[in-house]
């Protein structure tokens, strides 16, 4: 059985003051003991997460495949490590889009990350006008045979976020989920084998809300979601990691 794990991706968002929120977000991981939870906020804000909440899992959101090196601005797997960080999101659509990287740089990420001891969260997912032409499938397997690591178990964890769900409102239904999310299970199934692929969670985000938690949960093959604005206070945030733990 794999646990569920509920995300949070504060992306650019939060400052010192908002530490104070994993407050009510370590209290109900801690009432829901069948539940991952973990915050993904700036990584200068990682060191002070952890210190406020050890318990908490606390993670990256990009990390680069070298260990060291004149790369300036980045980050190493090693160096999230020391700050605390348990995990790290790489290939998210942002950083595809913003920063152009690609299937074969997510995957020296992941690869990166899982060396150093994190669990890497492997980002996915379509635009909207691949989802028009009814392309989602084939472009999602493509992606995820580039980007994902050849290690695979709890250390690996999958996110399909569908673009044009991200932070719009609009969710696809959980038909589309879970036709999805059976795709994804086979090609890791594929790519790593059935002992290796069957540890690994495969995460819903785009657009999660306490509203919609629970439907989106029990969709089959959605082991987790991975939470944008949603995860910025406690008081949206808490109800969805209720929600997993039902
Ligand atoms: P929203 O939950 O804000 O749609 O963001 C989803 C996301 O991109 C998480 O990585």
């Amino acid at each position: 059985m794999r646990r569920r794990l509920i995300a949070g991706n504060w992306k650019m968002n939060g400052s010192r003051s908002s530490l104070a929120e994993l407050d009510a977000i370590a209290a109900a991981a801690e009432a829901a003991p069948g539940v991952d939870v973990a915050i993904c906020p700036p990584f200068t804000l990682i060191e002070r997460a952890v210190a406020r909440q050890p318990g908490l899992a606390i993670g990256g959101q990009d990390c680069h495949a070298a260990t060291k090196g004149a790369h300036t601005g980045c980050i190493a797997a090693t160096m999230l490590v020391e700050a605390g960080a348990s995990m790290v999101i790489v290939g998210h659509s942002e950083r595809r889009a913003d920063q152009h990287e690609t299937d074969t740089e997510v995957k020296a990420k992941a690869e990166a990350a899982i060396a150093a001891g994190l669990i890497a969260i492997v980002c996915c997912g379509e635009t909207a006008e691949t989802h028009r032409a009814g392309e989602t499938k084939t472009v999602v397997s493509s992606q995820l045979r580039g980007s994902l690591p050849v290690a695979g178990g709890d250390a690996l964890v999958v996110a399909y976020e569908p673009i044009w769900a991200i932070g719009t409102g609009l969710t696809p239904t959980a038909d589309d989920v879970a036709a999805v999310h059976k795709t994804i299970r086979g090609v890791l199934v594929e790519q790593l084998g059935a002992e290796r692929a069957d540890g690994v969670r495969i995460l819903y985000g785009g657009s999660v809300t306490a509203g919609n938690a629970a439907e989106l949960l029990a969709v089959p093959d959605v082991d987790g979601a991975l939470v944008g604005g949603a995860s910025l206070t406690a008081e949206a945030f808490v109800p969805i990691i209720a929600a997993a733990a039902r």
